[in-house]
């Protein structure tokens, strides 16, 4: 029996992607290890959003060469963003790889680990081809919440970011594949479900009939088992009143909505070609808050984009403080080669890019432990998910509107069972809380 075990970095779409990777090596009886040391192919589906991202990968690309020096037989795939950007370099860079597996190309994973035992050469794939859906079944990881991607690709070239360059041009499933795919999940026992995009607003507007987002959300309302629908990512421009209100109206869409700023000086935005500005950007979060009173609110700021100024930097504070986020991802712009923002000229030292983060972490967690403050003594749903990862008799759920509930364990209480929780103390990242029976 051959055993595969597969490493994911980066985003929800490559843990989706992955999903697809192991249903496909299932159907060829190949089984799934936990345990590396066991694994007869090993799996990385790689992201290249940051540099960092890709050297964690090729640094744990080197570890491999020990199993792979024990163990001739091991297979090991590089797929993902990376595979995608780095191509046939990566061969050069860890010539102990044997196949590179481009994004367009995860439904050929099983002839090329074939062709590798037969050829015992290197293989690559990694053809762009922007039709591709993705249409692969999963094996789902999870137990009551799954993935379900709506599109593939992303079309907004922002001039900091590679995902364009490494994903393709969006295109999007039909509205009838994605419910069915719904509806097929909410009748296995499936609670929760995530609609996989990098822009999920602009969903539909390559069928030029009218659809949009907003016509899928409100297609998904009310679908048997599917308590919760959450969906990620969201792009300001595309984003607008008419999705904003089926959003609102839908019995099933949780209550975080994601919207990354990246900025909040209109300069910096104009140079990383996001196409709003941050006085559009405010009166879509007013609009927002409207209508989802209960709204939580996160979002992504980069920091230290090339030329950006310490006043320009200020206004992405002020920003913060007009608007109050639940939570901030916060990244220090990291150049990727390729992409225009790479030659801009005033790149930013590495020093005020660290300085910059920490003034906005500390801005965003002080806002986020007074908003989480007001949970105290208020009942939420939460939805169980098992064990924290630092204490096994302390479980852990999340609320509609993604916050981390954690509460003693209770041996009546199994993953996946919707219970309400009255939260005790609140903190910046996460919430104690007793369930109420
Ligand atoms: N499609 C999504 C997110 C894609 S990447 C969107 O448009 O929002 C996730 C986040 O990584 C981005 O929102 C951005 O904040 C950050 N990011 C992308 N490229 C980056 C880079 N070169 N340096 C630092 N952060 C980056
Ligand atoms: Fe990257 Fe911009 Fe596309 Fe998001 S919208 S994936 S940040 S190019
Ligand atoms: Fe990374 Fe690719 Fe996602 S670059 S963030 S894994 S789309």
């Amino acid at each position: 029996m051959k055993q595969y075990h597969i490493v994911t970095y980066g985003c929800q779409m490559n843990v989706s992607d992955s999903e697809r990777l192991a249903h496909q090596l299932e159907e060829v009886g190949y089984t799934q290890t936990e345990v590396l040391e066991e694994a007869d192919l090993i799996l990385l589906n790689t992201c290249a959003v940051r540099e960092n991202a890709e050297t964690k990968t090729y640094s744990h690309i080197g570890e491999l060469k020990k199993l792979k020096n024990k163990n001739p037989d091991l297979i090991i795939a590089v797929t993902g963003c990376m595979a995608q950007k780095n191509q046939a370099e990566m061969f050069k860079r860890a010539p102990h790889i044997d196949i590179v597996l481009g994004t367009h190309n995860i439904k050929h994973i099983n002839e090329m680990v074939e062709a590798v035992r037969t050829t015992k050469s290197h293989q690559i794939n990694v053809d762009m081809d922007n039709s591709v859906l993705p249409e692969l079944e999963a094996k789902p990881s999870g137990t009551f919440y799954a993935w379900v991607p709506i599109m593939n690709g992303c079309n907004k070239f922002c001039t900091y970011c590679i995902v364009p360059h490494v994903r393709g041009r969006e295109i999007s499933r039909p509205i009838e594949s994605i419910v069915n795919d719904v509806k097929k999940l909410g009748a296995e026992g499936y609670k929760e479900i995530t609609l996989l995009g990098q822009n999920v607003n602009s969903y539909g507007l390559d069928f030029k009939d009218g659809t949009h987002f907003g016509t899928l959300i409100t297609a998904l309302d009310h679908i048997p088992g599917i308590e919760r629908i959450r969906y990620m990512t969201s792009h300001p421009q595309d984003m607008n009143k008419e999705m904003i209100d089926a959003l609102a109206a839908s019995s099933n869409v949780v209550t975080q909505m994601h919207l990354p700023l990246q900025a909040g000086n209109n300069r910096i935005l104009k140079k990383m070609n996001r196409s709003y500005t941050y006085e559009h950007y405010k009166n879509l979060v007013d609009y927002v808050r409207e209508k989802m009173p209960d709204v939580v609110l996160t979002t992504d700021i980069i920091v230290g984009f090339p030329s950006e100024t310490e006043e320009e930097f200020q206004d992405t504070l002020k920003a913060m403080k007009e608007i109050r986020f639940d939570m901030a991802y916060s990244f220090i712009y990291s150049p990727r080669s390729g992409t225009p923002a790479a030659t801009m000229e005033e790149q930013i030292s590495e020093e005020v890019k660290r300085v910059r983060l920490q003034a906005l972490m500390d801005v965003q967690n002080e806002i986020s432990l007074e908003i989480n403050k007001r949970m105290e003594n208020e009942i939420f749903e939460i939805i169980v998910e098992g064990p924290s990862q630092k204490d096994e008799n302390i479980w852990f759920g999340r609320t509609s509107g993604n916050k981390m509930v954690l509460f003693p364990k209770d041996e009546n209480l199994h993953i996946g069972d919707t219970v309400k929780a009255r939260i005790d103390k609140a903190q910046t990242w996460i919430c104690y809380g007793t369930i109420i029976h």
